[in-house]
């Protein structure tokens, strides 16, 4: 194969030995038949009222895409609908009150059961306060919440009047908070006292208490009391607490209100390459229908299942996985609040063994921790209740799918390996666990009806192998609409690069850079900055952390550039390994000839640190940046995002003492 595009690369990306799904859990699966793919070609748009079909509408769409504007798309114009009646009312209706809908586990070991009538319950008490509060339809509320079951009623609550939310994630600094609530005009607050980190009681009304300051207008706070006497603390003017809210309002119902199917549901704030965070939009009726159509076909949701997506709400897997997707289709939801090695690291299985957990969604860095644990943890419980896991995130390469498969799957599981975005709203990229075989390292073909191309800089579709840019050639019922602080933003980001307007053509990129095999499979390489370019050849970090990955005994693997001061760059790479061994020679020497071997001489890292940790965002995603900081021994930039700025003096020394 020619390596025409200058990526380095000649040869399709490795993936490991492929595995069909069980005959058992096809004859279950939500969905099958293969046709299903063919169905949706032939009938596109319209083969996306199979999923609008799965909510109920308060009037029905005039189309299924209206695309005059493009790229403002237009999904299920004319429709009206109320995600929080989708959510919760309906499944009242269709007898299935008494039916768990949220189980939470708290940090403490705490546990509490909503089933979905005491979610009805809470929601429309909540609902009821806030409109008192003053919110209004279209008003942005701003949730700074953890994971507790406050956080999934307040959305619902918000969603049922009709007021937008934009949820911050609880780790987030006072910074962060007041520039999204200013970016947003957000004039409502709902936040807690405080929280468990680790058994000690955190202060979280501190830090919006100091966003506020921070801001340009007036906020009005409802405060959840999480910690009681463990934290005392002081309503000020314009605050109010939910339980006491809640009891003021006891018993109230108020009517959802009917939004446009293009209303904007949520806000969500995902970090730009350049610039402020970005105001990702998503509306009611296309996210609603994509995120419950793709929790039937892509994770297998059935009402009477126990699902467990264990990232947090903060963050579009949580709103798209724990709240919207599985409650729309009326199944039980698992909420964690803690971390996976709290109290100690059997912790998750313990939870799966407990509540018969049927499928479990999480993301790489996850599982690779729990590969560098070892497999004791989850064999002290009994996981054959688990019928399918996931992955989302970031790219897995083989070991750790494998090892997912076998240590937490019983070797039998399919798994599905989702590729999305915050801006995709939900899942775009997988396989069809009743349909595909699965190939490891790979995350699977486009979803039916959704038309992945991988291009070169002209916008050409690369062949089959070859690396390019990861873009979307048709809109899908999911996208993001816009960004918060302008259409102009929205069209630069997403939609420039590779569409031609004069032609209205139209092919929405996606930052990252990928390859597709033969079958149609996908393997993401990384985000376009994710790209080090040795003697003119464009290598994917990705690729080579992927190689690195591979050796035994290595866990995790970040590489980034370093500049050789005249006009070379040479490759850094930083390596954890599992606890079992130190960073020995061999190691050191398996790695390089593994890299050698997959991707060539040229690849060598001509560095190799070895850390007991990487620098890592809240969100899970190697921190490359500061890495590569530190590589070249630049002052470094800002690292309030990350969620273990210990490290980063640990690895400066050991790069020090090279
Ligand atoms: O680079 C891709 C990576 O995560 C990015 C999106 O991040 P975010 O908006 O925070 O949403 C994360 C959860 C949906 C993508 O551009 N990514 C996500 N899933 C995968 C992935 N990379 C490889 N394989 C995946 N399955």
């Amino acid at each position: 194969m020619v390596d025409r595009n200058g990526w380095g690369r000649d040869r399709p990306a490795p993936t490991g030995a492929p595995h069909s799904p069980p005959a058992s859990f096809v004859e279950q699966a939500n969905v099958s038949d293969a046709d299903v793919y063919a169905a949706f070609e032939d009938d596109w748009p319209d083969c996306w009222e199979r999923a609008a079909a799965l909510l109920s509408w308060d009037e029905a769409y005039d189309t299924v895409l209206e695309d005059d504007d493009a790229p403002f798309y237009r999904w299920f114009p004319g429709g009206k609908l109320n995600a929080s009646y989708n959510c919760v009312d309906r499944h009242l209706e269709s007898g299935r009150k008494t039916h768990a809908a949220i189980r939470w586990e708290g940090k403490q070991g705490e546990r509490e059961t909503y089933t979905y009538r005491d979610l009805y319950v809470a929601v429309n008490e909540f609902a009821a306060a806030l409109r008192d509060l003053g919110v209004e339809a279209d008003d942005v509320v701003t949730i700074y919440l953890p994971m507790i079951p406050e956080l999934p009623i307040a959305m619902l609550a918000c969603a049922r009047i009709g007021a937008p939310h934009s949820v911050v994630f609880a780790g987030l600094s006072a910074d962060a908070l007041a520039t999204r609530m200013n970016s947003a005009d957000s004039e409502y607050l709902i936040t807690c006292d405080g929280y468990y980190r680790r058994g000690d009681a955190f202060n979280q009304k501190s830090k919006a208490d100091n966003a506020c300051l921070a801001l340009e207008h007036d906020v009005r706070t409802v405060v959840v009391d999480r910690l009681g006497d463990e934290l005392p603390h002081v309503l000020g003017d314009d605050e109010w607490e939910y339980h006491a809210l809640r009891e003021a309002f006891a018993g109230e119902t108020v009517a959802p209100v009917s939004r446009d199917a293009e209303d904007m549901l949520f806000l969500m704030y995902t970090s730009g390459t350049t610039g402020d965070p970005k105001g990702v939009v998503h509306t009611t009726g296309g996210y609603l229908a994509h995120v419950a159509w793709t929790s039937h076909a892509v994770l297998d949701v059935k009402p009477e299942d126990t699902y467990w997506c264990a990232a947090d709400i903060g963050w579009i897997t949580g709103h798209s996985y724990i709240v919207y997707g599985p409650l729309s289709l009326g199944t039980t939801t698992v909420m964690y609040e803690g971390t996976p090695d709290y109290p100690d690291r059997d912790r998750l299985w313990e939870i799966v063994d407990r509540n018969a957990v049927d499928i479990f969604y999480t993301a790489p860095t996850a599982i690779r921790a729990f590969m560098k644990w070892g497999p004791e943890y989850p064999e002290r419980y009994d996981l054959s209740s688990l019928r399918l896991l996931g992955t989302v995130g970031e790219p897995i390469s083989p070991r750790p799918w494998n090892w997912y498969r076998e240590h937490i799957g019983g070797g039998e599981c399919p798994i599905v390996d989702t590729w999305w975005q915050t801006e995709t709203g939900a899942v775009t990229i997988s396989t069809l666990p009743g349909v595909d075989d699965m190939k490891p390292g790979a995350a699977g073909p486009g979803l039916p009806g959704i038309d992945v191309q991988v291009v070169d800089e002209t916008g050409k579709e690369v062949d089959p192998g070859e690396a390019g840019y990861l873009t979307i050639a048709r809109p899908w019922p999911g996208m993001a609409r816009t960004l918060y602080d302008g259409d102009e933003r929205y069209r630069t980001e997403y939609w420039t690069r590779f569409s031609d307007p004069d032609a209205d053509e139209w092919r929405y990129f996606s930052g990252d850079t990928a390859c597709i095999d033969e079958d149609g499979y996908v393997t993401v390489l990384g985000r376009v900055d994710d790209v080090i370019d040795v003697s003119g050849r464009r290598l994917s970090t990705m690729e080579i952390e992927s190689a690195i990955t591979d050796v035994d005994g290595v866990v995790e693997a970040a590489v980034v550039g370093r500049s050789d001061g005249r006009t070379g760059t040479d490759i850094y790479a930083y390596v954890s390994t599992d606890g079992n061994r130190d960073a020995t020679d061999g190691v050191r020497t398996a790695i390089v000839d593994n890299v050698e071997t997959t991707i060539g001489p040229i690849a060598t890292p001509t560095e190799i640190v070895f850390t007991p940790e990487l620098p890592k965002t809240r969100s899970g995603k190697i921190m490359r940046r500061l890495l590569a900081d530190i590589a070249n021994d630049e002052e470094l930039g800002d690292t309030s995002a990350l969620r273990n700025p210990e490290i980063v003096g640990e690895i400066q020394t050991e790069s020090g003492d090279r």
